[in-house]
């Protein structure tokens, strides 16, 4: 695992925009896995920049999503295809159609995972996954005791996991859905590249118990230890209990 400590949230972006320029550069039509949240949007700034100044053409970039809440109805702004296509597809000016993500509507949740799954193997393989971490240690929507071998399924958010994201839902937890697909960890380690970005103080703790910690479910960002290409791409504040 290389981890690369920048000063603070805008170079972490860039950081992470310039590496995935420079896949895209070796293989154009790369299927880049993103994550939703606060701390992925520097990077997709960072992109959009590169894009405006011709530093990298995404023309034939594909997308694909980690998680999504279940249940929300479709075109909710805060199902994670809604703010993909804002913050990702939009900006950077990609084809919608190169975009594939779990459906959360779904009547029948289990198939709508296998087909995610199956999806990704079809489209092979991400080439690249971007990844957040929540404050207590999870990935996509992975939560402490997932299995390191799961496959995209269905999860129970946590309580905190749920305060945590209120924030985009007017502040208030009972908006916040209470289940999720999201790819199993054993399906993000197949990525062949693996991309972890966290940024502020409030990281601190899970960055090290990820990084450091040994490998265990109950933090399930650990299992980046045992991808043989994970980058760890940590601000000084977030890097401040290495
Ligand atoms: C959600 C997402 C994760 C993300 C996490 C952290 O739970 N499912 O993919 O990493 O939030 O979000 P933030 O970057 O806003 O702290």
């Amino acid at each position: 695992m290389e981890v690369i400590i920048v000063q603070d949230a805008a170079a972490g972006g860039e950081t992470v925009a310039q590496g995935i320029a420079a896949l895209l550069r070796r293989t154009p039509a790369a299927l880049l896995g993103v994550a939703t949240g606060s701390t992925p949007l520097p990077v997709y700034q960072a992109l959009a920049s590169l894009v405006r100044a011709g530093g990298v053409d995404m023309s034939a970039a594909r997308i694909a999503q980690l998680d999504e809440y279940v249940g929300l109805p479709q075109g909710h702004p805060e199902s994670y295809r809604s703010v993909v296509l804002r913050e990702v597809v939009e900006p950077l000016g990609l084809d919608p159609a190169s975009f594939m993500g779990p459906d959360g509507s779904a009547e029948d949740v289990r198939a709508a995972c296998e087909a995610y799954d199956a999806a990704l193997a079809a489209a092979g393989g991400v080439d690249l996954q971007l990844l957040g971490i929540g404050t207590d240690g999870h990935i996509g929507f992975n939560e402490p005791c997932s299995s390191l071998a799961s496959r995209t399924r269905i999860k129970t958010l946590t309580e905190q996991t749920r305060a945590d994201n209120a924030r985009f839902f007017g502040g208030d937890i009972e908006q916040v859905p209470r289940h999720v697909i999201t790819q199993g960890i054993g399906t993000i380690l197949e990525a062949r590249h693996l991309v972890l970005l966290a940024t502020g103080e409030n990281k601190a703790d899970a960055v090290a118990r990820a990084v450091e910690g040994p490998v265990a479910s109950v933090v399930p960002a650990s299992a980046l230890q045992l991808h043989p290409h994970a980058t760890v791409v940590v601000d000084e504040a977030a890097a401040s209990k290495l």
